[in-house]
């Protein structure tokens, strides 16, 4: 049974469409020369992952990671663990992570000091989402597709117990439904 409900939709397709079309261009404008290494964090980041390659549009290599962070099903403990890692060698090359939220801060915490342990030439982040009022750890984030409130959402890459990635839009997921 499909846990929970949709109870409003925060962003819709459209809205989110429009503003990965725009951080794409942004990006391949602040690297008008570079091939970049985008990398794509499982699973919550794919959908997301997949439509900002196409708006960004310059050659490109495209890389994929797995983190986990224990915890409960709405929030993430302290312990992140790499369940899948990089193919590509980064040294020397420019890289972006891609993220779909950042909550507490700590999985891309974890994700950055160990890539930067690499030696990119340069190392980046976009995310879809970020909770900036839900922070525990301090990270730096250089593109940002929306701020939202303290709220559990769903669709568009994001999954409650694996469930709700497919939605092309983004709503906040009322529990008790
Ligand atoms: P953090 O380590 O607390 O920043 O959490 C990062 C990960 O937790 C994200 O990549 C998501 O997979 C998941 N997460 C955090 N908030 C939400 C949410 O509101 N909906 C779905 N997943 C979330």
């Amino acid at each position: 049974m499909l846990p929970g409900k949709v109870e409003h939709v925060l962003l819709t397709s459209e809205q989110i469409i429009e503003r990965v079309d725009e951080l794409g261009r942004q990006i391949r404008k602040d690297h008008p020369n570079a091939e970049l290494t985008c990398i794509c964090l499982l699973k919550g980041s794919s959908m997301f992952f997949c439509d900002l390659m196409r708006a960004i549009g310059s050659p490109m290599r495209m890389e994929f990671m797995r983190a986990a962070s224990y915890g409960n099903s709405t929030t993430s403990s302290g312990s992140v663990k790499i369940l899948t890692d990089l193919d590509a060698d980064i040294e020397g090359h420019e890289v972006v992570i891609v993220e779909d939220i950042v909550d507490t801060g700590r999985t891309l915490d974890k994700v950055i000091d160990l890539l930067k342990g690499r030696n990119p030439k340069s190392l980046q982040v976009v995310s879809l989402l970020n909770k900036p009022s839900r922070r525990v750890v301090e990270v730096p984030i250089d593109y940002v597709g929306f701020e939202i409130d303290d709220h559990f959402v769903v669709g568009y890459g994001l999954d409650y117990d694996d469930y709700y990635r497919e939605l092309p839009y983004v709503g906040i997921l009322n529990l008790e439904g």
